[in-house]
């Protein structure tokens, strides 16, 4: 395989996300949305191209998530999988397969690739010390260990990476390591495992990664990869690559095959079997007849392999899957890697724990009319160089001022123009009128080519950025001619310049599609044909003089002040109600006799005020009816003194008196504390009689 270009065929996969939660905007500009771009080109452009995904169902993250849902693994992977799904099909990511890897097949495929590799020798046995856990009687996966980042110090750091670094862990480094399952610190076990030796592939893999080269031949041009991409393998390759386990001891994934001695209760390492998803996806293609064959797209020299990932993604698809392909034998490695870097959503890193993200399914589902903006939006910020940002106000300021006013009006301009004229038949070009035909080609000579370049290159920003110039010089050819002048003076210029415009609404049309599926299908709609081939634009000869036009339609809507409020305010809200609440833990069983203790009353509070010199201590008296008491609280980083006067509380009356900085305190006045750690009064819910029994 040389040059892109010259490929017949391609293979372009998108990372496998993982079955145990839903997609974000994150994953979308990261990895999905340039890929279909990608695979949309690919096929205008006339290629044989399959687009791959599915969802990666194994590994611990899953079966955490299992546990907490309290569930079995299977209807996780089957709720999410079903989920993204859904959201991946409304985006208009158009993968020719979203398979899964806890299908048969997949299963059947990740084995063979074992055992093979396995018979040949590749792998080394190796026995090693792991954290298990006595109470849950199993092996922790690393992710299942928690404890001290050994690098940043952050208490709350995974065995296998810790979030607040980003540093690649291994769970024997963390210091004070507990396990997730039992809270308790695990012990260390004996136990074997498969290893891949790759320090034995460095060599192949940086003549092929630094040069190019593969077997002695030409393979890519190293050129062509991304910066960041070449940056990060760059360094895992300098600092010498090590063997690697590449089985688990666990209950769910794909098992190691039975016939190798000592197999029982291994699992092949998720990201061993996630990549050989690509193939057996591929081979289900092939099974349910939308493809002749599976090998020609894994095999044959004239295929081109393409990955599109996220910065985390990075060495699984440049040295460890290429590591495995190329030890099975027969097979292509990618010809690039097309790895992004990060999202951030206003401000703040995108997390799925901390409920900080925009859901592609929520949103598609919200504003279904509005995902091209969307892909708009995401295509504008991907992360391609570095971390971006998405924010509601880019959102807004893009449809309004790019899609709307740029593209969306001249369309529609066109559209009004042509039908208030001439009953929207397409008016007649006219040789006379050069100079109108020479600036109309100026406005779209060079947008194919440099957008397929751009394209080509994975400069996708870019690519839309060309796409957006056609439609500002587009409204800049529209205002120098000016046809709603010249339609009384002159009628065959208006007649001409009406011409060139629509050719460019159909230009417009045909290029958008890669980027905007839908706005390109409603153009065409609008001009009443079927869409034009992408090797016509860059003309002016796409829509016949005498055509009978469609009616026009609305691109693209304005997005108001309010829909950026309500979006935001929404964020706001799923930052408080996070999905992983952290619960407070269920104390200690007691007894009816303990609880009927506790003597608890309503009162009312009449008095309130700061207690010197302590920040946070409110010295209150509560009316209770039979008697008057002074309680301390120590609410007063919650609430002013003043406002708390004349509310009804609940206090437990019979709590042996103490002192506090110097005052008698007789009692306790309850609060609920909510997820974020403020507190409420437990008042009742309407005035009681002070003195009340609460039971
Ligand atoms: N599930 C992984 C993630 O979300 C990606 C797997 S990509 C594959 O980071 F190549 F392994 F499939
Ligand atoms: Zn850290």
């Amino acid at each position: 395989m040389i040059a892109m270009k010259d490929a017949k065929r391609y293979t372009v996969t998108a990372a496998l996300p993982y079955a145990n939660g839903p997609l974000h905007i994150g994953h979308l500009a990261g990895a999905y949305l340039p890929a279909d771009i990608y695979a949309r080109y690919l096929r205008l452009i006339g290629k044989d191209v399959v687009f791959i995904c599915g969802s990666d169902e194994h590994g611990a993250p899953i079966t955490i998530r299992a546990k907490q849902e309290g569930v079995s693994p299977q209807q996780i992977v089957d709720k999410y999988h079903a989920q993204m799904k859904h959201s991946f099909e409304k985006v208009g990511i158009s993968f020719d397969i979203f398979h899964r890897t806890s299908s048969d097949i997949h299963h059947e495929t990740a084995q063979e690739f074992f055992l093979e590799l396995y018979n040949k020798g590749v792998f080394v046995e190796q026995e090693t010390e792991q954290f298990y856990d006595e109470e849950f009687k199993q092996f922790l996966a690393d992710r299942y260990v928690k404890g001290t980042c050994p690098k940043c110090s952050y208490p709350e750091a995974y065995g296998d990476q810790c979030e607040s670094c980003g540093s690649t862990l291994n769970a024997l480094d963390l210091i004070h390591p507990i396990s997730v399952l039992s809270g308790k610190k695990p012990k260390l076990r004996k136990t074997k495992h498969w290893y891949l030796p790759l320090d034995k592939d460095q060599e192949w893999l940086k003549e092929w990664i630094n040069n190019g080269m593969y077997k002695g031949k030409i393979h890519h041009d190293p050129k062509e990869w991304k910066k960041n991409v070449m940056g990060q393998v760059g360094s895992w390759l300098n600092d010498g690559l090590q063997a690697r386990a590449i089985t688990r001891d666990l209950e769910w994934g794909v098992s190691v095959p039975p016939q190798i001695p000592g197999a029982e209760n291994k699992k092949l390492y998720v990201w061993l079997d996630a990549p050989i998803g690509y193939i057996s996806a591929t081979k289900q293609l092939a099974l349910d007849g939308k493809i002749a064959n599976w090998e020609q797209y894994w095999k044959d020299d004239d295929t081109a392999l393409i990955h599109f990932i996220g910065k985390d993604n990075i060495v699984f698809h440049t040295i460890i899957f290429p590591s495995i392909l190329n030890a099975k034998g027969g097979f292509n490695l990618p010809v690039n890697v097309p790895g992004n870097e990060f999202m951030n959503l206003e401000g703040d890193k995108i997390s799925t724990s901390r409920n900080w993200a925009i859901w592609a399914h929520e949103f598609v589902d919200e504003h279904p009319e509005k995902i091209d903006e969307f892909r708009y939006v995401l295509c504008a910020n991907i992360p391609e160089t570095k971390d971006s940002e998405f924010t509601w106000v880019d959102f807004q300021t893009r449809v309004n001022s790019e899609l709307v006013a740029a593209y969306g009006n001249f369309v529609n301009r066109i559209m009004v123009l042509n039908h208030k004229y001439f009953d929207g038949v397409v008016p007649p070009s006219s040789s006379e009128y050069k100079n109108i035909s020479d600036d109309a080609m100026l406005v779209v000579k060079d947008a194919r080519e440099n957008i397929a370049g751009l394209i080509e290159q994975y400069k996708f920003r870019d690519a839309l950025d060309a796409l957006m110039l056609v439609a500002r010089d587009a409204n800049k050819f529209l205002t120098t001619y000016e046809p709603w002048k010249s339609i009384k003076s002159d009628e065959k210029e208006a007649k001409a310049v009406l011409h060139a415009c629509t050719q460019i609404v159909a230009n417009l049309g045909v290029l958008s599609q890669p980027f905007m599926p839908q706005a390109a299908a409603k153009v065409f709609d609008m001009l009443n044909i079927e869409a034009s081939a992408w090797s016509d634009a860059g003309g002016l000869n796409l829509i016949p003089s005498g055509h009978q036009l469609g009616n026009p339609q609305l691109l693209f809507e304005k997005i108001d002040g309010d829909f950026v409020a309500a979006q935001r305010e929404k964020l706001k809200l799923t930052k408080s109600q996070q999905t992983d609440k952290k619960y407070a833990p269920v104390k200690d069983e007691i007894q009816f006799d303990d609880f009927a203790k506790m003597d608890i009353r309503i009162g009312t509070i009449i008095e309130a005020k700061k207690v010197k010199k302590a920040d946070r201590l409110l010295e209150i008296v509560v009316d209770l009816g039979f008697e008057k008491r002074t309680v301390i609280s120590g609410i007063a980083e919650y609430f002013n003194a003043e406002d708390i006067i004349g509310k009804q509380v609940q206090v437990l009356v019979n709590l042996a008196s103490r002192k506090m900085r110097g005052i008698e305190s007789q009692g306790m006045i309850l609060f609920a504390e909510d997820l974020e750690g403020k507190l409420h009064f437990v008042s009742p819910p309407h005035d009681l009689e002070n003195g009340s029994e609460v039971a």
